[in-house]
This record gives structure tokens, C-alpha cells and sequence, in this order.
């Protein structure tokens, strides 16, 4: 089957309940997580991407029993000091940044150096932003070009506790660190501008040894060398970075409604629902709940006739991380110019986001500027496209991806996708649902 994929119509109206695979983010966390209980965790809806089994893939290498179906996956933990460090070992993170940054922290004890390699767009990000904090424990690294993969990590059996600022609002230093923390002895502080939670939720639920308190947009945490904990008993919720694109769909379609079941709404996550509603799209959260310290809820969205155009508070840009792309297809619709400031970090992802949503709105047709780290996108209300629309060489960057496919099922216009094998990194199902949706009537 070619590897592209060709649109040539915009979707018709639909009405449909829809349910998105489980948190990429929370599946990768579970798995290392688990990989360090005592006893045998098990997941329910656990992602079935490359992401998350490429983590499944390392902890193997540590020699990590995995018992992977498609109901339930089973991870034999052997307890926090489990790991076999055997020599040699290579772990591949593929494309994955969260995966190749988080399970740094957990090898800061390594009795064996281990190297740490990743795919083409993974080798092109930055390491060193998780290397120089994690030095500061007493490990060593040798990295490609002083800050990419491949890298190699000398652990030491002598950590020392450290006091670290994350400024970017990143969880993945973020976490990299509390996981770091977990294997030191002494009080490991973090002082972290707010990003996802996930970690510290998954901590507190554990009861492992973490400390939370906020600070206007930071958090001060506070963790310390673990114990052995209990196996993690874990239904992974729905993803609304996967959810962000129906959203989107439905807003921008005529006459449709969706209601996307069972999705995470954890605060740090649902700046795309905060940022879209202030555009004036109609989304409810309904049936919310708490699951083990998680928020969850269906999110219904209506078609949206009237968009306004929005100068977005940049205190969201870290809940909204990975959905700009998306977000700024909302933006080209909006009566008005919109306004989306200090986004440098989308310039850091699987591929160079803001340049290439910039790419995609300006081959859309719709004007845009960019100044250093900032966009203004300005939005057509009227927008109709004819033109064909050729979207390649982008890194293979599932987002980049998924986001053309959205554009041109809203916008119309004969569009010619690149690499549509990329959605397997975080939403292998993707096509299929899309096409569900296609057959609604
Ligand atoms: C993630 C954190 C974010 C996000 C990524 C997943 C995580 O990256 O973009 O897709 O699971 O911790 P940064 O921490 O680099 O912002």
C-alpha cells in the first residue's frame, strides 16, 4: 500500500460518539512505572502505539518480564532495584521524547554504560537538556554533538541529591528529574514552571515519597529515594492530544456533532479545550470523574458557524503543547487576526511544529508572520481551497500528519500526504476512525 494518502473532499455532517486510544503519555509512564513495582501491574486500554512500545522494548532490555495482548498488558515488576544491567545494552527510543528523556532518570544507577539511540527525528532533538540536570547526581554522559543521540549513560552507585529550576514547563525534565530523585538518597527539590502532571499523580497514587506545593505557575516538589511499592492496577483513559483532532474536525465541519468518550481532562492537559472555547467553539465536558487522581469526561463539540480570532495567554502554552498544529487550523478560520506568543518549544517536537504549521497555513492559502517565536495567523472565514496541496518531507511527524488530514477534510482542496505510517507513533487507529466518520450517513 503507498505510504500517502489523498483527500479530495471535505468530510460530510456527522453525528457520532467516538472513542480515541488510550494516553500516550500516561501508557509510557505505566509501563516505567511498572517496570519498577514489585508484583505483576496490569493495564486495560494501554496504547498500542511505537511510542509506547518501544518503551515496553527497554524495559525488556532491562530484563523486565512483558506479558503485551490486546486486552490487557502485564508487566512483571522485580522492585525498584530490579533492573539487570547487563553489558552492551542498547535501548532504542525510536521516535519517542518522552520515552528517551524519562527513562534517563531511572539509568542514573547503572552498573553498565548503556546507550540510548532513537530514529531519525529523535536524533535531531535536544539531550542536553535532560544531561545537565541528571550530571548534577554525579552521572556521566557522552553525547553526539555535545547534546543529541546517540548517548551514552555512565551511572553512578554514589548519587547525590540535587536542587533543579525547569523553566521551559516540560515534564519530560521535569519527570526525568523526580525519577532521578526516586533512586537518590537525601531530598532531591524541583522547583518546575507548570506542565503535565502525570508523574507526581502517578506518585501520589503509589504513595511514593513526593511532596507538591504551588507556587503561583510553578511547583515546588520535593522527592525522595523510594521504597518497594505495590504493582500498578491501571485503565489507561483516552488521549485528548489524539481527541484534539476531532475536536477540531467537528468545529470546523457544517452541521456535525461529536461525543468522544472517556478522554483524561487532567488541568495540564485541556489547554486546547480552554484555548477553543475562548474562540467560541461549543465543547461540554459531560459524566466527569475521578480515576486513581486523573480527571476524566466525555467531550462533546458542535459545529461552530461563528470562530473568533484569539491573542492566546501564553500561561496556556504548555497545556495546549501538542496541539498547536490544530489549534492554528481553528486560528485560519477565525473572523480576525489571531495571536499565539513564546512557542520556541514547538520548534523542539518530532519535527520544527511552528515552521511547519506555518508551512501548512501558507500552502492553505492563509497569510501568516512570524517573529522569532511567535505567529500571527490571519483567519478567513470564507476559506475555500481548490488549490492542490503537496505535504511532504516533514520528519514523518504524526502530527504534522494527522493535522493535514483534519485541514483538508475542513477546507477541501486536493491534498497529497506524506508518510501516513507516521500516525503509528501515537494513534495507530486514526485513519480507521476517520473513515468511520466518513461512513456516518
Ligand atoms: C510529554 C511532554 C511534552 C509533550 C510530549 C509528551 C510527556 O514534552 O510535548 O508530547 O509525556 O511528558 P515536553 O516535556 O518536552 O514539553
Amino acid at each position: 500500500m503507498s505510504n500517502k494518502i489523498i483527500i479530495n473532499q471535505k468530510i460530510n455532517p456527522y453525528k457520532k460518539e467516538i472513542i480515541v486510544s488510550g494516553d500516550k503519555s500516561i501508557s509510557i509512564r505505566w509501563v516505567l512505572f511498572a517496570s519498577l513495582a514489585k508484583g505483576v501491574s496490569k493495564a486495560k486500554n494501554l496504547l498500542m502505539s511505537e511510542d509506547v512500545l518501544a518503551a515496553i522494548e527497554s524495559i525488556k532490555k532491562l530484563g523486565i518480564k512483558v506479558n503485551l495482548k490486546k486486552k490487557e498488558c502485564k508487566i512483571y515488576g522485580k522492585g525498584s532495584n530490579g533492573y539487570k544491567y547487563k553489558k552492551n545494552i542498547i535501548i532504542n527510543a525510536k521516535n519517542s521524547g518522552t520515552l528517551g528523556r524519562l527513562i534517563l532518570g531511572l539509568l542514573v544507577n547503572t552498573t553498565s554504560p548503556i546507550k540510548l539511540i532513537g530514529d531519525k527525528s529523535l536524533s535531531k532533538r535536544d539531550f542536553k537538556r535532560i544531561s545537565d540536570p541528571l550530571s548534577k547526581f554525579g552521572v556521566k554522559f557522552k553525547l553526539k554533538n555535545k547534546k543529541n543521540l546517540p548517548l551514552t549513560i555512565y551511572g553512578s552507585q554514589n548519587l547525590k541529591p540535587v536542587t533543579y529550576i525547569e523553566k521551559r514547563g516540560s515534564a519530560q525534565c521535569k519527570s526525568a528529574v523526580i525519577f532521578a530523585g526516586m533512586r537518590t538518597k537525601g531530598l532531591t527539590t524541583i522547583k518546575a514552571k507548570k506542565s503535565r502532571n502525570h508523574t507526581e499523580l502517578l506518585c501520589k497514587y503509589l504513595s511514593l515519597p513526593l511532596k507538591i506545593k504551588t507556587i503561583k505557575n510553578f511547583d515546588k516538589i520535593e522527592v525522595k529515594k523510594i521504597n518497594q511499592f505495590k504493582p500498578l492496577i491501571y485503565n489507561i483513559p483516552s488521549d485528548i492530544s489524539s481527541s484534539a483532532f476531532f475536536i477540531v474536525l467537528t468545529a470546523l465541519s457544517k452541521k456535525s456533532e461529536i461525543t468522544i468518550k472517556d478522554v483524561n481532562i487532567n488541568d495540564s492537559r485541556i489547554g486546547v479545550i480552554t484555548i477553543l472555547k475562548k474562540m467560541g467553539i461549543k465543547i461540554l465536558l459531560k459524566n466527569k470523574r475521578n480515576y486513581k487522581g486523573e480527571k476524566i469526561a466525555d467531550i462533546n463539540v458542535k459545529s461552530s458557524r461563528k470562530i473568533k480570532s484569539i491573542n492566546c495567554p501564553k500561561n496556556l502554552n504548555s497545556s495546549a503543547i501538542d496541539e498547536f498544529l490544530v489549534i492554528f487550523l481553528v486560528a485560519a478560520k477565525a473572523q480576525g487576526i489571531s495571536y499565539f506568543k513564546n512557542l520556541g518549544e514547538l520548534n523542539q517536537k518530532e519535527s520544527p511544529r511552528l515552521k511547519w504549521g506555518e508551512k501548512i497555513l501558507n500552502k492553505m492559502g492563509i497569510k501568516t508572520i512570524v517573529y522569532k517565536n511567535s505567529i500571527k495567523i490571519f483567519g478567513n472565514p470564507k476559506l475555500v481551497i481548490n488549490r492542490k496541496i503537496v505535504i511532504k518531507d516533514y520528519l514523518k511527524d504524526h502530527r504534522v500528519f494527522m493535522t493535514s488530514v483534519i485541514a483538508a477534510l475542513s477546507f477541501g482542496g486536493r491534498w497529497n500526504i506524506h508518510d501516513r505510517d507516521s500516525v503509528k507513533t501515537s494513534f495507530p487507529n486514526f485513519l480507521q476512525i476517520i473513515n468511520n466518520l466518513k461512513n456516518a450517513n
